[in-house]
């Protein structure tokens, strides 16, 4: 079958929209119709680091849609149910088998490789192969072929051209607060850094029922923002110093804190910022040699934990449809990051993303009704 595609066959941001031709899809396999996509700054990384993807490859891993067709062995899913299609897994190894997919053995291959386990592509078109399988979906394209481990239905009365980033951004910032330090209420946390993977954390903070959420961040509309979707302290830390204000408003340290940044300073504050037997989660990274300093005698005599934290220990079949409940029921409302492109816009949208202009873009691609 014949789509169109946004294909990367260099290391910038520009993805031309080619027609290229998909695979029906395996016996484990469903093709999804692309409603829309959101764009998620790993996007920006792949396409501009070298080294960590193939070339030629059509990126994308916030994808919502529509099952088209499904492979002879699939029960999860059926033609015209709603899908957010999230990060592949390998469904076989111990941490996947513990209920722990974000950190499959397999993530690599699976997420990253472009193709699928066996060494086949999905896409191809009249020069070659095009690499796929971009967390399991590389959804800048018309259609995408998913595994059914990492297709997640999705209620049909939610609005299905909103729940693509659900698939990983917000999902990692909400998984992080409700799964991986699994907040209580009245606890405090701090989160670093205020695009969507912070604001996500500060609004799940608030399901939780934190008592303070602080937001840091050095732009004062997202700041705004964070007040505004839960955060009870703001810092600019141009102006403020963080570690200062948190101690001073809390004592002895947040419970929890979050960096999302990458910034080496700032994740050092991070982990500064949480008192005893408390939990800093680090979120992002730079680059694959990233590290910064830890000092030992304040992490031991606090009994301080660092921690790693991949798509918020989000099962995703589990997690997005409670997400998209919370959304449902105005308790999440992620609406208010995001800003919607037309898909032939998407060089557009990524530069817009990479400068900090959009928290969240979204393309559209079909209409859900098409
Ligand atoms: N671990 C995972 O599973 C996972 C999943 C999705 C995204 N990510 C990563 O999470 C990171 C955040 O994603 P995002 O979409 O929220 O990105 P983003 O760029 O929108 O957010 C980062 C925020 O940090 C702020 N910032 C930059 N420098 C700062 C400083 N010195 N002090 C304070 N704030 C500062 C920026 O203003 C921005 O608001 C990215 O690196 C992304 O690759 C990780
Ligand atoms: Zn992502
Ligand atoms: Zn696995």
């Amino acid at each position: 079958m014949t789509m169109r595609a946004a294909v990367l066959r260099d290391y910038k941001l520009s993805m031309p929209i080619e027609c290229v031709a998909i695979e029906e899809p395996r016996a484990d396999e469903v093709l999804v119709r692309m409603v829309a996509t959101g764009i998620c700054h790993t996007d920006i990384k792949v396409a501009t680091v070298q080294g960590l993807s193939p070339r030629p490859i059509v990126l994308g891993h916030e994808g919502a849609g529509i099952v088209e067709r499904v492979g002879a062995n699939v029960r999860k899913v059926q033609p015209g149910d709603h899908v957010v299609l999230t990060f592949d897994s390998c469904g076989r190894c111990p941490t996947c088998l513990e209920g722990k997919p974000a950190y499959c053995y397999e993530v690599r291959d699976v997420c990253f490789g472009g193709k699928r386990l066996d060494g086949s592509t999905t896409i191809s078109c009249d020069h070659g192969l095009i690499h796929g399988n971009f967390f399991g979906q590389s959804s800048f394209a018309s259609h995408a072929l998913a595994n059914e481990r990492n297709a997640i239905k999705v209620r049909k009365d939610a609005p299905l051209e909103l729940l693509g980033p659900l698939g990983c951004g917000l999902q990692t910032g909400a998984g992080a607060v409700l799964n991986s330090l699994n907040l209580r209420p009245g606890q405090t946390i701090a989160v670093f850094g205020t695009g969507a993977v912070g604001l996500a954390a500060v609004m799940a903070a608030r399901i939780a029922g934190a008592s303070k959420i602080f937001a840091v961040d050095i732009s004062v509309e997202r700041l705004e923002l964070a007040r505004e979707l839960g955060a009870t302290h703001i810092i600019n830390s141009q102006s403020e110093y963080p570690l200062a204000k948190i101690l001073a408003e809390t004592g002895r340290g947040v419970d929890y804190s979050l960096d999302t940044t990458a910034v080496d300073a700032v994740a050092v504050q991070a982990i500064d910022c949480v008192g005893p037997l408390g939990t800093c989660g680090l979120i992002a990274n730079k680059s694959p040699q990233q590290s910064v300093p830890v000092n030992i005698l304040s992490a031991m005599m606090k009994g301080r934990s660092v921690r790693g934290i991949v798509q918020g220990d989000s099962v995703p079949d589990l997690f997005i449809p409670r997400l998209v409940d919370f959304f449902m029921k105005g308790m999440f409302p992620f609406d208010k990051l995001v800003k919607f492109y037309d898909f032939e816009a998407i060089n557009q949208a990524l530069d817009d993303a990479e400068h900090g202009r959009t928290i969240k873009p979204i393309l559209r691609i079909s209409s859900v009704s098409a």
